[in-house]
Parts: C-alpha cells; structure tokens; sequence
C-alpha cells in the first residue's frame, strides 16, 4: 500500500531511473526521487544503449524552471527518452512535440474546446456515464478488480465523446491506447522498446503498430466530418485553418488525433485508481469526503499529486546553460520528473501525508508554468470529481483483497489491478 510517512533512504548509487522494474514497487520510486531531491537533484543518469544518459531533475523549483523555458530546453527533439532522429522527428511530431509559434497554432484549435467553461458542459453527460459504470460494476457482486471495472474505460468513453466517435466504436480507441501506452509492459505490449521488432516501427508514435490503426481510423472520421461544421474535435481539427496560416497535413492529423486518444486515457484512469487506493488507505478522509463533499474540489488536487500518473516527461538542452548548479551541454537530455516534485519537501508540507483539505496544493501533475502544460487539466478535473462525487454516498465501506499491481513502466505511473471489496449503502 501506499505509504504515509517518508520513505526509507536509498544510497545514491542504487539509484537506477531507466529500469522498468524498479516502477512495480509501490515505494521504490519515490525512495529513489527523495534520495535524488536530497544527494544530487539534478543527477546524471546513464543509460543502456542505444541511449545517452540525461539529467534527472527532480526538484520542484528546477522542474517548473526548466518547464518554462522552452527556448533552452526544447520539446522539439522529443518528450520521452528514446532518442529519435531528425528523419521519424518529422514523421511524428506532434502539438507535444512542437514549439514556439506554431505550438500556439496548433494549441489554439483545441483550446476553447478543453476550457473550464466548455468542459462544465459534459457535467451531465459525465455524471449519466458514471452512474452506468458503478451500478454496472456494483451489480457484478461485492468483489472486483476496480481498475477493471471501474476506472479503465471511464476517460475514454469521455474523449470518444468529444472526438465524435460512435458508442460502438469506443472498445476499439480503448484497445488502441492500451496497446499504444503501456508499451513497456509486457501485459499490453505489441512492441516492446529496445527489441528488434521495435526498428520497424520506428517512424510511428511509440513505435506501435497500434497506431497505424488509429490513423487510418482518424481519417476516416475526417472525411466523413469535413465541411459539417460540428463542434466535435475532429470537426474542429479538420474545418478551422491554424491561426498562422499552415494548413495541418495529413500526417499532423494523424498525430494530433492519436494524442488526443492516448493522452487523456491511462493518466485519468490511473489518477482515479489511484485517488481509490488512497482512500482505502485512509478510511478517515474518505468519510469526511462523504460527509461534506463541498471538499471534493480541493481533493481532487491531492488526488492528482498523489497520484502523479506522469512520472517525466523530457526536455532537450538547446545550448550549453545552467540547472540547479550543474552545467548542463547543448543537446543533453533533460527529464523532469514530476512525480518528484510532488513530493518536495520545500514545496509540501509532509509530502508523504495524504490530505483532502492539503492548502496551497502547487502540484506538478500536470506539468507547470509553460506552454505544453497538459490542455486536459479542466477535463480531468472534472472527471475525478464526478466519479468521486458519484462513487462515495454508494459505498459503506470497500477494502483491498490483495495486494494492488503496477505498470512496468518509468513513464505512466499506473496501477494495473486494484482488487477490492465493497458493501454498498
Ligand atoms: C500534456 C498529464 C489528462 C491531453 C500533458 C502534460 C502532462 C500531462 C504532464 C505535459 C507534457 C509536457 O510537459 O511535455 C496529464 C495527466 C492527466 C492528463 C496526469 C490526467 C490526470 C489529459 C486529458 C487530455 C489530455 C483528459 C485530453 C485529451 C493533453 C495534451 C497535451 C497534454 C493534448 C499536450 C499539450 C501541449 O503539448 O501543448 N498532460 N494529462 N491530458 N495533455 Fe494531459
């Protein structure tokens, strides 16, 4: 279970950021982040090879630094760890991988789609879908996997909304960001990275062969939006020209419609599963969630710092600069692990106590201060706390019947299995 109190002290050099394996404890990560935050904050990490080392930066104040300087440390030579050349760059960049004038281009389509005010519009939508995913649940009987059957499907169902796509075709878009995200776990893979298989598929986003059914689907939706004037994102995306002129091509839709199908997807669904354990763990503060839920909003903030479903997410150097006191070189590789900095004892006080009523709450969770800052922060938001909303005056109490399974993976911090057992009201 998750723990409350600081965790044991790791020596620096059993520190190793690049093993997968090390991310299926519920507690090896952050032992690693508080002995990185306190030893050596901004710490050269080597790789395996093909790959060539870089910076973990786990700091809060160096996090939001370098966050919000994108002139010196650029997205555009990619986010996750794998070194990807000038050539399958192009091939898959997407608004993540953009910046400078025409990230705000290409942001600006979406933007009013994804504000506060535009996503209270799916309130009831929301609150029905959810209503239909516990009762669903509930009914199967007293124990279950809440992953599963609860937080799996539920952000997907969202976006296949917004996208426009037919209910009977949301368990494919399910399937398909599955596959595409969990790549380093073997339990969902197609490709796992590193092997040789991977080298075919090296000019599609994660180097998945899921993804090419994501474009040809996408497309299809395309032609069949084009010119309707819908309000969906797929009409939005194919019907209003950028705001600097370049019209997107074909393979920028691809992109940016297999963003919009992987991003909100597993990071909603492990903040949820998530904010359950938590809650399990501490009976006490999901009582008092129940009995006033005028605190859910700000729950819903120490959920996600909780939660940090986003481990890092990398920078590249852009010239020879400065971080947190090291010298970082010109093209170096600088990752930010958010998860780190929500645990930052500068920033939080007691990092390690989970609190509903926590106050200031500045969490990462969602990137901070700079331009790629996650554009479905409202909409998570929102999710969490119709789920919450919805799933707590049904439940008298639910505990854990084994103990919960992670993602294998450094990058999505996930809980694959969450098996529980409930008593209804
Ligand atoms: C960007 C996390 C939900 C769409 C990001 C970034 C983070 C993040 C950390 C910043 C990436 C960077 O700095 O390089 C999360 C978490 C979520 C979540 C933890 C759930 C709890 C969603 C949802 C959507 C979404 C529901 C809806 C489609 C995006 C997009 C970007 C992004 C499109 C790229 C923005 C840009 O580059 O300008 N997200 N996200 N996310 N997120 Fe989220």
């Amino acid at each position: 279970t998750v723990t409350s109190t600081a965790p044991e002290p790791l020596p620096l050099d059993a520190v190793d950021l690049t093993d997968h394996d090390n991310f299926t404890d519920g507690e090896l990560p952050w032992r690693m982040y508080d002995t990185l935050r306190r030893e050596d904050p901004v710490h050269w990490q080597s790789e395996p090879a093909p790959g060539s080392g870089f910076w973990a930066v786990t700091r809060h104040a160096d996090i939001v630094r370098a966050g919000s300087d994108p002139e010196t440390f650029t997205s555009t030579a990619f986010t996750n760890l794998e070194e990807v050349d000038e050539e399958h760059r192009e091939m898959r960049r997407s608004l993540l991988e953009t910046d400078g004038p025409r990230h705000r281009a290409m942001r600006r389509l979406l933007q009013r789609q994804f504000t506060p005010r535009a996503v209270a519009a799916y309130e009831v939508f929301l609150r029905g879908l959810t209503a239909r995913t516990l009762d669903t649940a509930l009914a199967k009987g007293s124990r279950f996997d809440f992953v599963r059957e609860i937080a799996a499907d539920f952000p997907i169902n969202v976006l296949a909304r917004m996208l426009g796509v037919p209910e009977h075709d949301t368990p494919r878009l399910i399937d398909w960001g599955n596959r595409i995200i969990g790549n380093t776990d073997p339990d969902y893979a197609d490709v796992l990275l590193g092997t040789e298989e991977s080298e075919r598929y090296r000019d599609l986003p994660f180097r998945s062969p899921a993804a090419l059914e994501v474009f040809a689907y996408g497309r299809e939706l395309a032609a069949r939006r084009a010119g309707g004037g819908g309000e969906d994102l797929v009409s939005r995306l194919v019907d209003q020209p950028p705001s600097d002129g370049v019209a997107l091509s074909e393979r920028d839709f691809d992109n940016y419609f297999l963003l919009l199908v992987v991003a909100g997807n597993e990071t909603t669904r492990h903040a949820i599963s998530h904010a359950m354990l938590a809650l399990i763990d501490h009976p006490e503060q999901r009582e008092r969630l129940r009995r006033d839920p005028s605190l859910m909003p700000g729950a819903v903030e120490e959920f996600l710092r909780w939660a940090s479903p986003v481990h890092h997410f990398r920078r590249t150097a852009t010239r020879d600069t400065e971080l947190g006191g090291r010298r970082v070189a010109e093209g170096e590789k600088v990752v930010l692990w958010f998860a780190s900095g929500n645990r930052d004892e500068t920033v939080f006080e007691e990092p390690y106590r989970f609190d509903v009523t926590r106050s200031p709450n500045d969490h990462l969770t969602f990137g901070k201060g700079g331009p790629h800052f996650c554009l479905g922060a409202s909409l998570a938001r929102l999710e969490l706390r119709v789920m919450f909303e919805e799933l707590l005056p049904r439940l008298a109490d639910i505990r854990l019947t084994a103990a919960p399974r992670r993602v294998r993976s450094n990058f999505v911090n996930g809980l694959k299995e969450l098996p529980v057992e409930v008593t209804l009201v």
